[in-house]
C-alpha cells in the first residue's frame, strides 16, 4: 500500500516542510488536488505549486485534475514535475486521446470517478491505465465524511481488473482514516489519499506512520 498525503489539508505557508514531514513518516507520493471553480466547487492550486513540490521531495506527485477541459493542462502539470496525473471520465469526451497523450509524456495515467459515476464508465479505458481512482467524497474539499458504498465499489473493482487479467491500480481519495483504511487495503485499494487526517492535527509525520500502520 502507498499512502499519498493530500496537501488540500497542509499549511500553504510552511508546504516544503509539511512534505518532508510527511515524507519523514512514510509518505510514498504527495497529492496534489487541483480544481477550477466548475468542475469542482473549489479554487486551488496549479502547476506552480506542483514545481514547488517537486522541488521539495523526490516523491512522485500525484496530480488529481478536478477541472474542465484537463487535457489543455497535462503539458503544463507534466513539465512542472507530475509523476502521476488522474483525470475525470465526467469532464473528459476525448478520454482515450487524453489518456494516451499522458502515457506519451511519460507520467502514469489514472481515470478518476465521482462516487455516483458506476464503473461501468471504465469498460472501454481500463485496459490503458496505470490506476483508477475511487473518490469517496464528492470533490471540493478536504475533511469531509467517507463514503461506505465505496468500500464495495473498491472490492468490485478489484474483482473486474482480476477478472480481466489488467495491470491498474487502485487509489481511494476521500475521508480516509485510520478507521477505514485497513478495510479498504482488504478490498483492493492499493493507494490511499489522506488529507485532514495526516495533516490535519498537527502531527503529520507521526499520523501518517500511524495511517500506514493501521493498513497492516
Ligand atoms: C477531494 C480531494 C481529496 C480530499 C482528501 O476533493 O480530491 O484529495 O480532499 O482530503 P481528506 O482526506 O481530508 O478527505
Ligand atoms: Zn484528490
Amino acid at each position: 500500500m502507498i499512502l499519498a498525503p493530500s496537501i488540500l489539508a497542509a499549511d500553504f505557508g510552511r508546504l516544503a516542510d509539511e512534505v518532508a514531514r510527511a515524507e519523514k513518516g512514510g509518505a510514498g507520493a504527495v497529492h496534489v488536488d487541483v480544481m477550477d471553480g466548475h468542475f469542482a466547487p473549489n479554487l486551488t492550486m496549479g502547476p506552480a505549486v506542483v514545481a514547488a513540490v517537486h522541488r521539495a521531495t523526490r516523491l512522485p506527485i500525484d496530480v488529481h485534475l478536478m477541472i474542465e477541459n484537463a487535457d489543455r493542462f497535462v503539458d503544463a502539470f507534466a513539465d512542472a514535475g507530475a509523476g502521476w496525473l488522474s483525470l475525470h471520465v465526467e469532464t473528459l469526451p476525448h478520454l482515450q486521446r487524453t489518456v494516451a497523450h499522458v502515457r506519451n509524456r511519460g507520467l502514469r495515467a489514472g481515470v478518476a470517478l465521482n462516487p455516483s459515476t458506476p464503473l461501468s464508465a471504465l469498460d472501454e479505458i481500463l485496459a490503458e491505465l496505470d490506476y483508477v481512482l475511487i473518490m469517496s467524497v464528492n470533490p471540493g474539499f478536504s475533511g469531509q465524511s467517507f463514503l461506505p458504498a465505496s468500500l464495495d465499489k473498491v472490492r468490485r473493482l478489484r474483482d473486474h481488473i482480476r477478472g480481466r487479467g489488467l495491470r491498474a491500480q487502485i487509489e481511494v481519495d476521500g475521508g480516509v482514516d485510520a478507521g477505514n483504511a485497513r478495510a479498504l487495503v482488504e478490498a483492493g485499494a492499493d493507494i490511499l489519499v489522506a488529507g485532514f487526517s495526516v495533516f490535519g492535527k498537527g502531527d503529520t509525520e507521526n499520523d501518517v506512520r500511524r495511517l500506514i500502520g493501521a493498513c497492516s
